[in-house]
């Protein structure tokens, strides 16, 4: 049986249903807000309800919980190790940041969480997930709908790109393994992706000019891109409605964009799918088409 973690959230719930759509597997979901139908009550942060989601799971999809301090997330990715190695759960895959991710302050929850996972009695797979184009679309979209005014989109991406990866795709890949893994359980065999990390960037780079040559083309009228200091990219985040750490996030992803630090040159999504990654252009700049 396989559990998937965090389902009323965008990408637990594009694996839980790509998973409920294959007939042969046994899927539950998991979710802090279960209701008492066939949802299992999953909160990171609440031991009583990892001991008693996980029983009688073999292979469990941990979709990372990040929104919050690092030491928070480390305890409740830490909880759910314990967790599931009590429960006998059989393999655990952990959606992860992809390498280009290195240098942000994102990288530090998920590398202790992939080292963490590696000290435990189960096989893992790591799912290295490239950036969001929904992310990059977020951080775009107040600029983006200023330029449509001013005809200038103002960003602090520098002269960076970020290569970002449609969500469904890390869906698609995830719900290929998950299946892969718990096939491969039912025959008696780890299964092909049991002890291995995968990348899965985007291979779609974007960057400040890019963008603003997307909505030109979507408004029909010339949009220029004007690199935006950093100085006062966080004194406007700091009006923004915003926990603490998200700024902190917010700044380190602009940095390394603008480093060319997330322009990546290896992945392994292409393998994995079976198929080109979906367009990205349209879930950056809505309209926009590829
Ligand atoms: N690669 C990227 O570009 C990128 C961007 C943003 C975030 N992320 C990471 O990827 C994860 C999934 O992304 P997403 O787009 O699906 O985010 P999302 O839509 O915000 O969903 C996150 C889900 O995580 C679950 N969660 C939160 N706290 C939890 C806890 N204490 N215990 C168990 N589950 C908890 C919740 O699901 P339930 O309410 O169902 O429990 C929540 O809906 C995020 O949580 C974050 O760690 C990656």
């Amino acid at each position: 049986m396989i559990l998937v973690t965090g389902v009323s959230g965008a990408l637990g719930g594009l694996v839980y249903r790509g998973l409920s759509e294959l007939e042969d597997l046994a899927v539950v979901p998991g979710t802090r807000t279960a209701d008492g139908g066939t949802a299992r009550r999953i909160d990171f942060d609440d031991p009583e309800s990892l001991r008693a989601g996980f029983a009688g799971v073999d292979v469990l999809v941990m979709i990372s919980a990040g929104y919050a301090e690092d030491d928070v997330v480390l305890t409740r990715h830490g909880a759910v190790a314990e967790a599931a190695a009590e429960a006998g759960i059989r393999h655990v895959i952990y959606t992860s940041l992809a390498a280009s991710g290195e240098r942000t302050t994102l990288a530090v929850p998920h590398r202790w969480t992939e080292s963490r996972l590696t000290r435990s009695p189960f096989t893992t797979t790591v799912l290295r997930n490239g950036l969001y184009a929904e992310l990059l679309g977020a951080l775009s979209s107040q600029a983006a709908a200023e330029a449509a005014e001013t005809g200038v989109f103002s960003a602090a991406y520098g002269t960076g790109r970020m290569s970002v990866v449609a969500r469904q795709d890390l869906a698609d890949v995830t719900v290929r393994v998950a299946a892969e893994s718990d096939r491969a359980l039912t025959a008696g065999t780890p299964g092909p992706h049991a002890g291995r990390t995968y990348e899965l960037e985007g291979v779609t780079a974007l960057g400040g000019a890019d963008i603003a040559d997307l909505l030109t083309k979507h408004h029909g009228t010339p949009i220029t891109y004007h690199p935006a200091p950093l100085s006062s990219t966080r004194a406007t985040l700091l009006t923004h409605p915003l926990e603490p750490y998200q700024i902190t996030h917010t700044l380190s992803l602009l940095s390394n964009t603008a480093a060319g630090f997330l322009e990546s040159t290896h992945t392994d999504l292409p393998g994995l799918l079976g198929t080109a990654p979906r367009p990205v252009h349209d879930l950056v700049v809505p309209g926009a088409a590829d």
